[in-house]
């Protein structure tokens, strides 16, 4: 809760190096996060390279954070983690066998490619939303600034086609793969004030249903 309570979105950043364990940690907690069946729905691409950071700033409508960071995680949707293969692994970890495996993959609700493109997409960035909210939490354990970057091009807001082209080929990144945020970290440049704006508990949650005061 105390990290919860004092993380901020960070946009201004130092020339301070962050540390590859640094980073390993933060990384790892995204790794770590939990997943439909386990599923694990996600890549991370760590970007040091100044020349890349240019380009996805390009991709986030020109971000100035994005090109300013340390280092930028593009944080990827990976809808090959439903194949067979890679799944079916999953699975097997948890100890099914294969009829029972053969048998999940028959029913929609817990098999997303049954109900198409979309759903599965939809299945995919839910998992990685996980990743990211722990990464964000991890990097504020370690003093580390960093800002969610969900403004840019890709297979769902269509913005900047063609230089999203470019950012898949230059990641290595197939049809599979949807970019879906990128985080960008480094350490504050100025501490900047808390502005811990959220709606209030009312709003947002009730008791048994909607509008009930809890
Ligand atoms: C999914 C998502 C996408 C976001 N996209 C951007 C973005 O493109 N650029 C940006 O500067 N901040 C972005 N943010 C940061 C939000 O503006 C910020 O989290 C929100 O205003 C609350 O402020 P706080 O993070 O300081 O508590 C994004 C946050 C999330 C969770």
């Amino acid at each position: 809760m105390n990290l919860i309570e004092t993380r901020k979105s960070v946009r201004q950043y130092s020339d301070k190096p962050i540390s590859d364990d640094v980073l390993k940690g933060i990384l790892n907690a995204g790794r770590l996060a939990p997943s439909w069946m386990n599923s694990q729905t996600w890549q991370f691409i760590v970007v040091k390279n100044q020349e890349t950071k240019d380009l996805l700033s390009k991709l986030s409508n020109n971000q100035p954070h994005v090109r300013m960071a340390d280092t930028v995680i593009v944080c990827i949707a990976d809808n090959n983690a439903w194949s067979k293969d890679v799944f079916g692994k999953v699975l097997k970890s948890r100890g099914m066998k294969e009829e029972a495996i053969d048998n999940i993959m028959t029913i929609p609700v817990y098999y997303p490619p049954l109900l198409g493109d979309a759903t599965t997409l939809l299945r995919s960035v839910e998992q990685v939303t996980y990743a990211i909210a722990y990464m964000t939490l991890e990097a504020e354990k370690y003093g580390v600034g960093c800002c969610v970057i969900g403004a840019l091009g890709n297979e769902v807001t269509k913005f900047a086609p063609d230089i999203y082209k470019q950012v898949k080929d230059k990641l290595n990144l197939n049809d599979k793969h949807c970019i879906i945020t990128m985080l960008t970290l480094g350490y504050e440049k100025e501490k900047q004030p808390l502005n811990k704006y959220r709606k209030e508990f009312d709003e947002v949650i009730s008791l048994e249903k909607l509008g009930n005061k809890f």
